[in-house]
């Protein structure tokens, strides 16, 4: 109380075994999203992006929330007063880190921890993967104090479940736990919070023994062939292979060599020794 925290701050992050846990660090204000929040976080992905030791991102939140959305004061209100131009810089930062983590060069996971409200549906889509506690709770809060699910918000919500769900979470304003998330499609799986941690862990473990370049193209892929026809998709994802093989010419000629020639392992159980 009282003492201003830094734009610094607002985001802390170690890397550890190749992981980089990213947080939220607004505690006391639930981790919502302030325009230095976001201009913290845009510079925390750019100085991440292309480490040797980060292999995996997890964005995580400190205390009880993962983020409670949009910081109504600093983010909404604090901007409107500088008009049309400060409204838009304000969205420029926080879609502009949304989508640079939306096609990050490494495989990125959401660790959900806590309070998910409205805009932090941005972040959340924009990770490849998310998992939530059980005692998690998520919200298209929007309808409760007056606007429409904006910033990507209800966009999130069509992608991620059925039309029905996106539809009555938006316009009843009700949260879900974690579990109702993860069987709506918000989330890959839902645990106890004490389990989350763990959990998160072994998966960014077993990202990081995958080839990289072949995780950075079969991401994108996934999220491209969303919205192409199917012989869109066929001829996109031939070319991103051709393109993925300038920058590893030997990694899938080593992965067909230990299968097929070594007999050292089978790749429909494991990946290859890199
Ligand atoms: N914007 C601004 N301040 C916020 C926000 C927010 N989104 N969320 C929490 N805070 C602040 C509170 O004002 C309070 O500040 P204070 O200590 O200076 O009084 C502090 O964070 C703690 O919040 P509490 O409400 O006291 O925490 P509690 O744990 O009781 O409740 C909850 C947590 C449910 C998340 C509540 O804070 C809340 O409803 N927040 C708003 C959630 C929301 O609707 N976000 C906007 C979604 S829409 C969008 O993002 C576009």
């Amino acid at each position: 109380e009282g003492v201003e925290q830094t734009e610094l701050e607002t985001v802390a992050f170690t890397v550890e075994d190749g992981i980089a846990w990213v947080s939220f660090n607004r505690a006391e204000k639930r981790n919502c999203m302030s325009p230095r929040l976001n201009r913290q976080m845009m510079r925390v992905l750019d100085e991440l992006e292309f480490r040797d030791d980060v292999g995996v991102l997890v964005l995580t939140g400190e205390g009880t929330a993962w983020t409670a959305g949009m910081d109504l004061k600093e983010y909404f209100r604090e901007t409107e007063v500088l008009g049309l131009k400060g409204t838009r810089n304000a969205q420029r930062e926080s879609y502009g880190w949304w989508r640079r983590l939306r096609w990050y060069q490494k495989p990125t996971i959401a660790m959900v921890n806590g309070w998910c409200f409205g805009g932090g549906y941005g972040p959340l889509f924009a990770c490849d993967l998310a998992f939530a506690a059980e005692e998690a709770q998520f919200g298209l809060s929007e309808i409760n104090w007056g606007i429409l699910p904006g910033g990507g918000a209800a966009k999130v919500a069509v992608e991620l479940t059925s039309f029905r769900n996106a539809m009555y979470h938006s316009l009843m304003g009700e949260n879900v736990d974690g579990r109702k998330a993860a069987e709506w499609g918000f989330v890959n799986e839902a645990l106890p919070l004490a389990q989350l941690k763990d959990r998160v862990t072994e998966v960014a473990k077993v990202l990081l023994t995958k080839n990289p370049v072949a995780l950075k193209a079969t991401k994108d892929a996934i999220r491209r062939v969303r919205e192409m026809t199917y012989d869109n998709a066929e001829d996109y994802l031939v070319r991103a292979q051709e393109a993925a093989n300038s920058y590893d010419n030997q990694g899938r000629k080593e992965g067909i060599k230990q299968f097929i020639d070594d007999k050292s392992y089978k790749p429909g159980l494991g990946a290859y020794d890199k």
